[in-house]
């Protein structure tokens, strides 16, 4: 019976001993290098075409570039190896500076639309918007089908200014370059209502006094960065860089600093 105990004490102890042996000796995973990179092309500088006078997805605090767009793109190039450079330019005047090959890509806030994808790809989306309408307090705007006649804002090129113009006329629409613009000729009186973007729009509600947004969704929209239909390559490690930003949490986080849930 001693023995036999024993015998199985010894049994127990070398399965001890093997088993911390295993805990010494991990199996090390081989550290991933640039070169092993999932990625089809290897980039050092990436430039983005915006906008940026579009809080909070692309605005400038002091010198620098701040919002949604800009950090989501320097987390995309950072996974591509390169480095972000930011040109700001005119909303339209984005897709044929990425057309032209003058800018790697468009990330403003971007609308896919059909006749947009004519002219460059899109990746993913990233983000959705929704197309609302700002008017004043006292306004007896309260529905879309008030807006008939009335003299409506957009920021030129952009959605908004496509569905008032085929809406309720190009004789009843004023495109200003920047939607604050747009926001500034409403408070004046110039217009009675702009039609933008909603996170845009509460930006330019809080900024200024007087102003509401009507309670209607005008149109739902998903936002996605524009690339020149001559680089597949670019298209698709940007969107696998997307897929992989968004698995880690990396996307909702930084829209959740820029976007409060209500
Ligand atoms: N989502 C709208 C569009 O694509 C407006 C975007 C304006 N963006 C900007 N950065 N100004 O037409």
């Amino acid at each position: 019976m001693k023995k036999l105990i024993v015998l199985l004490l010894a049994v127990a102890m070398v399965f001890t001993l093997a088993a911390c042996g295993n805990q010494q000796t991990p199996v090390e995973e081989p550290e991933k290098t640039a070169t092993e990179s999932a990625y089809k092309g290897t980039y050092d500088v990436l430039k983005m075409a915006t906008n940026a006078a579009f809080p909070p997805y692309e605005y400038k605090e002091g010198e620098d570039f701040a919002g949604i767009d800009v950090e989501i793109a320097t987390a995309i190039a950072k996974e591509l190896g390169a480095e972000l450079e930011i040109v700001d330019m005119e909303f339209d005047s984005i897709i044929a500076s990425v057309q032209s090959g003058e800018t790697s890509f468009g990330m403003a806030g971007m609308t896919v639309t059909d006749e947009r994808k004519e002219e460059v790809d899109f990746s993913s989306s990233y983000a959705t918007g929704v197309q609302v309408v700002i008017v004043a307090e006292d306004s007896d705007i309260a529905s879309l089908d008030d807006l008939e006649g009335k003299k409506i804002g957009v920021q030129l090129g952009t959605t908004g200014d496509f569905y008032a113009t085929d809406d309720y006329g190009s004789e009843n629409v004023t495109q200003y370059g920047k939607g604050a613009d747009a926001v500034i000729a409403l408070k004046g009186g110039d217009v009675d209502a702009v039609i933008i973007d909603n996170e845009p729009a509460k930006a330019f509600v809080a900024e200024n006094e007087g102003l509401k947004i009507l309670n209607t969704e005008y149109a739902v929209e998903d936002y996605a960065i524009a690339i020149s239909k001559d680089n597949a390559d670019l298209l698709a490690d940007i969107n696998k860089a997307l897929e992989k930003l968004t698995a880690d949490g990396t996307i909702d986080a930084i829209i959740a600093k820029y976007i409060k849930a209500e």
